[in-house]
């Protein structure tokens, strides 16, 4: 608190000198989306971050107020919000190619893209079509994903088997994010590396990533770059993070490269990896392949992109079962109904009606992440009339979408019968319409979207085979707060009773 207050104090000081400097060049009128109104240079930032509220939180109460398109300074950068279906479908299906791209980046977010050699963070264009060409032909296609079929199945199993020995320690209770995150990032490892590591190595690269997604998040000298002087220690603290993560995934690079020179030589490896895609990637526009850094790079993207996404989706998925025992129970029978006593696995989900009706209702109510990755322009443009600039950061609010009540029944009401009744139908992939996007749509949608509704829908299912899922300490009652924690996470992350079912 002291610290934002000398933060003001000395923004404030600036401020004054550089609005003068500005105003002639802010001078060129630009009709931008309402917003609320903020001190020079500064704008919303200290309004933001003073609020005490998630930043998801303060923008939900902003939306009555301006609309579905309003506008944040946030110090030196323009934020441009966007919170309704029609203008997400203007923007990114209708103006899809001008909408693509990705504003500049931070400068811890430059160290760990590589300058931008990621899928998600390159600018729309030949880079980011190489990388993601290579990302989805070689790795997400479905004949791919199928071939890991049994990274799938060793992970459920290791699943269920972790869940059975937290419970038998303690009185039946089991966390349910944590193991649901272990379980997923256990499948993208295997994917990504080629081998399959012993749980010391897997705990290992896990705490790695979750140090660089602290590092990572905003922090005030990325909108007031003016007040970077006081961020030294942090900027040092970036470089070491850096450092490890590299000093952490080299070897198994290394690793693989060697596997793949002497085949035979590791007996473990498996016959093909996300690793062998890149070690001669072509990028139209460059001679070299990636580097090790960069490759580093891509991997990370890799295991992040699907790891706290998808376990997200699995705790929501708990706390609505415990919370409506009939969901439960009409889950069941439908397992039962399809497979009998026999383990069900990703074939069969894909015929589970009321499961997938399940899983599409908590991506609506539950997107795992409220904006979808930052948008730019690649040129001047207009969105609902009004001027989008180049250097504007365009968020999309996911929720204020799929809570909508001018397109939803009911939006507030969890409820998988307004799919499985047909009563209610949505497109995700948003080619047909938009009325709920939790991957993004257009050119920029997620790539992992059909991987990442396999993974959920089979996690699920084998929980709700193996266990009978109950409430901890109150059955029944669930505290449904959110928090921001990369993805949007139960507050008060979730503890369940688990039974093995007979
Ligand atoms: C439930 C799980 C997941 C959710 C909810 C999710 C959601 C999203 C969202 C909202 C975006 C931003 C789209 C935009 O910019 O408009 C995105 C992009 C991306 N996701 Fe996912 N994702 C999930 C799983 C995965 C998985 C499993 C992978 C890969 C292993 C993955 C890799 C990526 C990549 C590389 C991008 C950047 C695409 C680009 O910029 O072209 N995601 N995802």
């Amino acid at each position: 608190m002291e610290s934002h207050l000398i933060f003001t104090a000395i923004a404030f000081l600036v401020s004054a000198f550089i609005f003068l400097l500005s105003r002639k060049s802010n001078s060129k009128k630009l009709n931008l989306p309402p917003g609320p109104p903020g001190p020079p240079v500064v704008g919303n930032l200290f309004q933001v971050a003073r609020s005490g509220k998630p930043f998801f939180q303060y923008v939900r109460e902003l939306i009555p107020k301006y609309g579905p398109i309003l506008t944040l300074n946030m110090g030196t950068r323009t934020m441009i919000i966007i919170s309704s279906a029609d203008l997400a479908h203007e923007a990114l299906i209708e103006k899809g190619q001008i909408f693509a791209s990705r504003p500049r980046e931070n400068p811890t977010r430059t160290i760990f893209s590589c300058d931008k050699f990621t899928v998600n963070a390159a600018l729309y264009g030949p880079v980011w079509r190489s990388l993601r060409r290579n990302m989805v032909q070689n790795m997400l296609n479905a004949a791919r994903i199928r071939e890991f079929r049994h990274a799938r199945e060793s992970a459920m199993d290791k699943l269920v088997d972790r869940l059975r020995a937290e419970a038998a320690a303690n009185d039946g209770v089991v966390w349910v994010l944590k193991n649901a995150r272990f379980a997923v990032f256990c499948i993208l490892l295997a994917m990504c590396f080629g081998v399959e590591m012993d749980e010391e190595m897997i705990e290992k690269v896990d705490q790695m990533m979750k140090t660089v997604l602290i590092v990572l998040d905003p922090r005030m000298d990325d909108f007031l770059p003016l007040l970077s002087p006081f961020f030294s220690k942090q900027r040092n603290r970036v470089q070491e993070v850096r450092k490890k993560q590299i000093e952490t995934l080299v070897p198994l690079i290394e690793k693989r490269r060697k596997a793949i020179q002497n085949p035979g030589s590791d007996k473990n490896a498996a016959s093909f990896s996300y690793l062998d895609t890149l070690f001669d990637l072509k990028i139209e526009g460059r001679k070299s392949s990636p580097s090790d850094p960069e490759i580093v790079t891509l991997c990370s993207e890799f295991l992040n992109g699907g790891t706290d996404t998808t376990a997200t989706a699995i705790e929501w998925a708990a706390a609505r079962m415990i919370e409506n025992p009939k969901i439960q129970s009409k889950l069941y029978e439908e397992i039962r109904m399809s497979v009998g006593e026999k383990r069900v696995d990703e074939k069969d989900v894909e015929k589970m009606p009321y499961l997938n009706a399940v899983v599409k209702e908590l991506l609506r109510k539950h997107p795992p992440t409220y904006f979808s990755l930052t948008h730019a322009v690649t040129e001047p443009a207009k969105l609902g009339g009004y001027d989008i600039p180049t250097d504007a950061n365009v968020e999309f609010f996911l929720p204020g979408i799929s809570d909508d009540p001018n397109v939803w029944s009911d939006p507030e009401k969890f409820d998988p019968d307004r799919f499985f009744t047909g009563r209610e139908e949505a497109d995700i992939t948003g080619v047909t319409q938009v009325k709920m996007m939790p991957f993004g749509v257009g050119r920029r949608i997620c790539p992992g979207l059909s991987m990442a509704t396999v993974h959920v829908n089979l996690m699920l299912a084998r929980m709700v085979q193996e266990f009978e899922w109950s409430g901890y300490p109150d059955n029944g009652k669930v505290d449904l707060s959110e928090k921001l924690e990369f993805t949007v996470v139960m507050k008060n992350s979730l503890r369940a009773k688990i039974n093995p079912r007979g």
